[in-house]
């Protein structure tokens, strides 16, 4: 048995700045690793096969994100290719948190140790990015600035921040904000791999909030009290904050706003789901397996 974390990410910022010829999105960002995230447990002495189970029945589907990763491993394995797979979800599905992308992750180290594939870092990133653009971050295991599609990752160590993490209901389709007509493809390249969160932007944030109100919603409603910016293609957005009692503050805020919803004035935050989490810089998967320090 192995009990193992799966952390979300931000993209603190999200530049488009070219399209491949194969129609993915050439990208700059900047992935920040929070102390917040979904567990998974392994146990491969449960019988033959391979099975997911999940706190939340409807996502323990055979094309869910954890069996294509295990499956992906299927050609390297050395002992019986056997597990039972638990996930504990905490991140909300659709939100641009990287949930699956980081269950994926999460389920390519483990189940490379448990059945000895002896695969290194480097080639689990590339067996990651098969699945999604969003896995070798999660792979990596390091608070990173990438480029390419998301898979040239570059480290950084940036200082210690809170966030607050509002996710609106509803589910948003990647694929849909990236083939919009009006995203912005040609932002410029950077050279700050980590520059300040004023002067940087999400170039997907203006598509995703035409057509999903309730994004639009969240980020009028947390703009209040900090800047608010929206993560990945959404639905999530969120507040840096200098320390954990800012953060909690508006949280409790937004508890409020929520349990007088009428006399609010804030109806399109019903449904929203809110964390805290501290941004890390190293990956508590990583910590968990004792790798050494990149
Ligand atoms: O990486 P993921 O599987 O989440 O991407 C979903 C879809 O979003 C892709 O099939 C592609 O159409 C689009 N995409 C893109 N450029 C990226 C990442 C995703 O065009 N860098």
């Amino acid at each position: 048995m192995l009990t193992l974390p799966a952390p979300a990410k931000l993209n603190l910022f999200l530049h488009i700045t070219g399209r491949r010829a194969d129609g993915y999105h050439l990208l700059e960002t900047l992935f920040q690793l929070l102390e917040y995230g979904d567990e998974l447990t392994f146990n491969t002495e449960a019988g033959p096969g391979l099975r997911l189970t999940c706190s939340d029945p409807l996502l323990a589907t055979d094309d869910n994100l954890v069996l294509r990763a295990a499956r992906l491993l299927l050609p390297h394995v050395t002992v019986p290719a056997q597990c039972s797979i638990h996930l504990t979800k905490r991140i909300p599905a659709g939100g641009g948190l990287g949930g699956g992308s980081s269950d994926a992750a999460t389920t390519l180290l483990a189940l490379n140790r448990l059945w000895h594939c002896g695969l290194s870092l480097p080639a689990l990133e590339r067996l990651g990015l098969q699945l999604g653009a969003d896995v070798p971050v999660f792979v990596h295991g390091h608070t990173a600035f990438a480029a390419g599609v998301g898979e040239e990752l570059e480290n950084q160590a940036l200082p210690e921040r809170w966030y607050v993490v509002l996710t609106p209901p509803c589910f948003v389709s990647t694929r849909e904000i990236f083939c919009h007509p009006e995203l912005t493809r040609n932002s410029p390249s950077t050279t700050m791999r980590a520059f300040p969160f004023s002067g940087s932007r999400n170039d997907c944030q203006a598509v995703s909030c035409q057509l999903y109100q309730p994004i639009r919603v969240a980020l009028e409603w947390l703009g209040q009290y900090a800047d608010a910016r929206m993560t990945g293609t959404g639905s999530s957005v969120f507040a840096s904050c200098a320390d954990k009692e800012q953060a909690m503050t508006i949280l409790s805020r937004l508890q409020s706003a929520q349990t007088s919803l009428p006399l609010s004035g804030h109806q399109g935050l019903a449904g929203c789901q809110a964390f805290v989490a501290k941004g890390i810089n190293r990956s508590p998967l990583h910590r968990a397996l004792g790798l050494p320090e990149r």
